[in-house]
């Protein structure tokens, strides 16, 4: 069966997105692309042929970087437009993006930090909360890049693995909070790869282990897609003083991945501690005016929310009809168990045309996948059926 159109009507693609996919290195680390440099001449996309073949990556049906796949808003698109007349300016107005967020967000400027897409905040987080021979607590399958982010500071990180169910082990991540040698603790929620959410009665949990030497850092990259009465944003903690760490990214929701836009919303005196880490001139212009149209524009934001809910229900209902179980997700992606293991059917996948994502350790029988537009979800229901025999 067809997936259907939105009942808005389709949204329409960023027809200038491509523009910006260059991203920083910081992104293309994030994403275990190649940075440049002696690498550049490896694939920027892990199952592209070709570094330059636009062509060929335009054809490709990209489910493998939980990437929105509507690209920004018409009117952030006409402010990257706007901002390009600044483009040979050090400092120059930069629409406010600092103060739109915090009025967003219902806090003060000097409660936001930010950063070349939040891969940079939480890199700053590391610098800022880690000393030698600290740990970062957290869990395992997360998204695993801020875990390197220690070893840049001769820190490490303690990786508590997930429960049974998938779930994040609250209890043990609490307890692991208190240890002496804790640095801070990160959480992702909801996390990548599984989609599950720490619910609100478990991120108090973490926020009474939390302690202004040992803050908890929740990672909300996804928070915009979580429909679940059980979810909460951990912002409350941040405006009530608490040592709490928001980070939130414009990658997902707004569409502006290649842009690279980033923040964390934090008290004063940890924003304070980051800032003394942070770079000036990581954000460029364009991120900039991007970031504060994208906050002006919550229609927008709405409206992919919306339809990316409405594909995940779809799909995974489609999936389990074939006989293949998805864990509950409440992120741009879902996790289907194969009940076979992944790497086969991810090369499979790559023959179909379909770029999905990598294998999670030790989740090696389920697959990730980014939810597309209607037309390459239908193109990734087409090539499951062809890989996969009905269960
Ligand atoms: C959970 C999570 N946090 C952070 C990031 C980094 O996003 P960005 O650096 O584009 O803001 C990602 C990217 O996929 C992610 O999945």
């Amino acid at each position: 069966m067809p997936l259907d159109p939105s009942p808005s009507g389709p949204i329409p693609a960023g027809p200038s997105r491509r523009a910006f996919l260059g991203g920083a290195a910081a992104a293309t680390a994030a994403l275990g692309l190649s940075p440049g440099g002696a690498a550049a001449s490896k694939p920027r996309v892990p199952g592209l042929v070709s570094v330059s073949d636009e062509a060929e990556y335009d054809r490709l049906v990209k489910l493998c970087y939980n990437e929105n796949p509507y690209g920004p808003s018409e009117s952030v698109l006409r402010a990257l437009e706007h901002a390009t007349r600044y483009a040979n300016r050090y400092l120059c107005p930069d629409s406010g993006v600092l103060q739109a967020i915090a009025a967003h967000h219902g806090v003060a400027p000097e409660n936001v930090l930010l950063g070349a897409g939040s891969t940079e905040v939480l890199g700053i987080a590391a610098r800022a909360f880690l000393a030698e021979g600290q740990q970062i607590i957290g869990s395992t399958p997360t998204f695993e890049l801020v875990y390197q982010f220690a070893t840049g500071v001769q820190a490490a990180a303690h990786r508590l693995p997930l429960l049974g169910d998938y779930r994040q082990d609250v209890k043990a991540i609490a307890a692991a909070a208190r240890r002496p040698d804790a640095g801070f603790v990160y959480v992702c929620n909801p996390n990548n790869p599984t989609g599950l959410i720490v619910t609100r009665d478990e991120v108090a949990e973490l926020v009474d282990a939390a302690a202004s030497d040992t803050p908890l850092v929740i990672d909300e990259a996804y928070c915009d897609f979580a429909d679940s009465d059980a979810y909460r944003s951990a912002l409350p903690y941040v405006r009530s003083g608490e040592p709490v760490v928001v980070v939130r990214t414009f990658s997902k929701a707004y569409g502006m991945a290649g842009v690279r836009l980033g923040y964390a919303v934090a008290p004063p005196e940890l924003i304070e501690r980051m800032s003394r880490h942070a770079g000036d001139m990581s954000v460029s212009v364009l991120a900039r005016w991007a970031g504060a149209a994208a906050i002006a524009d919550q229609q927008a934001r709405q409206r992919v929310c919306e339809e990316t809910i409405r594909l995940r229900r779809e799909v995974t209902g489609e999936l389990r009809g074939l006989g293949y179980e998805s864990l509950d997700s409440q992120a741009s992606f879902f996790m289907v168990d194969l009940k076979r293991p992944v790497k086969p059917v991810i090369d499979a996948f790559r023959t179909e045309g379909v770029l999905v994502g990598r294998p999670f350790p030790p989740m090696l029988n389920h697959l990730r996948v980014s939810i597309g537009a209607p037309a390459e979800m239908q193109r990734f229901l087409d090539a499951f059926k062809k890989i996969l025999p009905a269960a």
